[in-house]
């Protein structure tokens, strides 16, 4: 999804912008440029502002940067993921306002450049009134209006005409703006998408960021800037006002000192982002699990320091809402939940929920699970949620500094390390961690946990690891399937219980990154119509653990075979399934107990994993799809 990256120095800053970008790249993109304010003008080309844009990869940006000495001390960046208008050069940010069209005869330099994230609803209204001021427009996006709003607002000072712009704005934005006049500053704002500031050398110099990793190795000083507010970037200071317009002391929003994310971009042995993230599992789940030695309510405490004991003592059930793969392991969760601890739980889709009436109970533990904890729908649901009265928030995140984390009560920080595949791997996998671990905790919290219980399983987590190692020890049978299914448009994926949302997203995996048509049920509900679907060219993968629907499932994988279809089974060593013709089995280790899902995810993650290279996609970065989505 869009990422912004703007600064405000003494120095060259075409590298931190350029390098910033290529730090933003795993969000997804499919267009990317940058605006600076000349530094050394020449003959050749006159001081103001100078633009380089590009539909290509960030690499070929930095090419054309070079090739045209565009060089500056304070420049905007941003990688683009349309919305608005195709992917194309002239929609590509950042976008000028020229000034209304009686100022001056074309090809007059920029005024105002402007990198927005996000999505302005009233855009179609707000381009009218400015086209009937004279405003010409140059691209099909919603973030155009907002420069020449810029622009149209402009009396000397940046500060004052960005606020009030955006005093006009519907929708949601993150923005970064330069004027020409005004060569050692930018403006900031965020409304409904991230911004953050990043505080540079001795103080004198500053950064505007969609994110914190975006300025690794510039600056680890980090200040998160909140819902309304405005900032003003200049050379050795800077200036926050709130949403009320007041201006904010530095305790109000303080500076941080953020985590180093050294070595997280190095692709080390592996061929893709996706592979490496998929092996780091069992390490993610040790991290994420270290010191746990007990199940406490604590593990669960908010940020703010709300305890989370006297929480679980007020709820009565559970609502999860998420999107995505988040989604699916919110619902590996609600087996868990209603089985073990006992409550009552919904798993809803974030971008569902917030639009539909629904029927509130105060007496709800609200939990949001998200990798990035910046996801627009699942914040918005998260907000829609507390607004019709339910106050107890929980969020299961992978980012402790995310929009998600400030605004819940309480919060579980999975450990997964940073993901740049967009397809999401270890962030899922460490989110069933922590959800077991939260089942857990409010079985104990309603009387439903014995010691014993709980000291068996927490020894099966901490065994996790291993057991993990032992799947990943699969890969070259999986990979051999895979060359199969290559050559496949569509593929089946069944499960039962606890493993129906692991054949979900098994299916989601294949589709995301190999494009095959994929399409995931309970295996009960064959023949209810997907049966229809079923000969030789559709291979059905099925997930099948020794559990206690083990015979019912058997009796689903003969009804596929008597149809013809070719079945794909992971089936646990436990289960006497056997390979037969029409039968391909990889055998797994033991039923692994309730966390049996955590296992039988990782080969459908190869499985997709490996079709989507034999076929050659990009496997990092599929097509149309963004890591982060922080539009609506
Ligand atoms: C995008 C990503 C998915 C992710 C989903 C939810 O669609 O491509 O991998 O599962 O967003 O993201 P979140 O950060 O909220 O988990």
């Amino acid at each position: 999804m869009c990422g912004i990256v703007g600064a405000v120095s003494r120095r060259n800053i075409v590298p931190i912008l350029v390098q910033g970008l290529q730090r933003l790249e795993y969000r997804g993109y499919d267009s990317c440029g940058l605006a600076v304010h000349a530094a050394s003008p020449d003959a050749a080309r006159p001081a103001g502002l100078q633009r380089a844009r590009s539909t290509a990869r960030v690499a070929e940006l930095l090419a054309q940067v070079q090739t045209e000495h565009i060089e500056g001390a304070s420049g905007i960046a941003h990688t683009r993921w349309a919305t608005h208008g195709a992917p194309a050069v002239h929609n590509a940010h950042p976008h000028f306002s020229y000034g209304p069209l009686a100022d001056g005869a074309d090809g007059r330099p920029g005024r105002v450049a402007l990198v927005h994230n996000g999505i302005i609803e009233n855009h179609e209204e707000l381009r009218a009134q400015l086209q009937a001021r004279g405003y010409a427009f140059a691209s099909q996006t919603d973030t155009e209006v907002i420069a020449h709003l810029v622009d149209s607002h402009y009396d000397g000072d940046l500060f004052q005409a960005v606020q009030a712009a955006v005093g006009a704005l519907r929708g949601a934005y993150a923005i970064a703006v330069l004027h020409k006049d005004e060569p050692h500053r930018v403006v900031g704002a965020r409304a409904g998408s991230p911004l953050i500031l990043g505080v540079g050398q001795d103080g004198a110099e500053h950064f505007l960021a969609s994110d914190a990793m975006a300025l690794a190795g510039v600056t680890d000083q980090i200040v998160y800037l909140e819902e309304g507010d405005l900032v003003d970037l200049q050379l050795g200071r800077y200036w926050i006002v709130g949403k009320d317009r007041a201006p904010l002391t530095p305790a109000q929003r303080p500076v941080r000192t953020v985590q180093a994310f050294s070595g997280a971009a190095e692709l080390g042995p592996y061929r893709h982002y996706m592979q490496k993230e998929i092996f780091e599992q069992p390490r993610a789940i040790a991290d994420t699990l270290e010191g746990v030695q007990a199940v406490v309510p604590e593990l669960f405490d908010g940020p703010g320091g709300t305890a989370a004991w006297r929480v679980f003592k007020e709820i009565d059930r559970v609502l999860i809402l998420a999107c995505g793969t988040s989604y699916y392991s919110g619902c590996t969760a609600k087996y868990w939940l209603e089985d073990i601890a006992g409550i009552p739980t919904q798993v809803e889709v974030a971008s569902e929920y917030r639009y539909r009436t629904s029927v509130p109970d105060p007496r709800t533990l609200v939990v949001a699970i998200s990798q990035s904890g910046e996801t627009a729908d699942t914040l918005a649901a998260l907000r829609h949620a507390q607004g019709l009265g339910m106050r107890h928030t929980l969020t299961i995140c992978n980012v402790a500094t995310s929009a998600m984390v400030r605004e819940c009560e309480l919060a579980y920080i999975t450990r997964a390390g940073v993901e740049i595949g967009v397809a999401s791997t270890k962030a899922f996998t460490t989110q069933l961690a922590g959800l077991f671990l939260l089942t857990l905790a409010l079985a104990q919290s309603r009387g439903r946990l014995t010691e014993d219980e709980e000291a068996a399983h927490l020894q099966a987590m901490r065994h996790l690891p291993v057991a993990l190692q032992a799947v990943l020890a699969l890969e070259p049978q999986i990979i051999g399937w895979a060359e199969v299914f290559a050559r496949m448009e569509n593929a089946l994926f069944l499960g039962r219980g606890l493993h129906y949302p692991i054949a979900l997203e098994g299916a989601l995996k294949l589709k995301e990154i190999s494009y095959i048509h994929a399409e995931a049920y309970p295996a009960g509900e064959l023949k209810h119509g997907p049966l229809a679907l079923v000969d030789a060219s559709m291979p059905v993968v099925t997930v099948a653990p020794n559990d206690a629907l083990l015979e019912k499932l058997k009796s689903n994988l003969q009804e596929v075979r008597a149809r013809g279809g070719v079945l794909y089974v992971l089936a646990d060593a436990d289960t006497r399934i056997d390979s037969s013709e029409g039968i391909h089995v990889i055998r797994m280790p033991e039923h692994y107990g309730a966390l049996s899902p955590i296992l039988h995810v990782l080969p459908l993650q190869l499985l997709a994993y490996h079709t989507a290279c034999a076929r050659g996609t990009d496997v990092d970065k599929p097509r149309n799809l963004a890591k982060s989505v922080t539009v609506e």
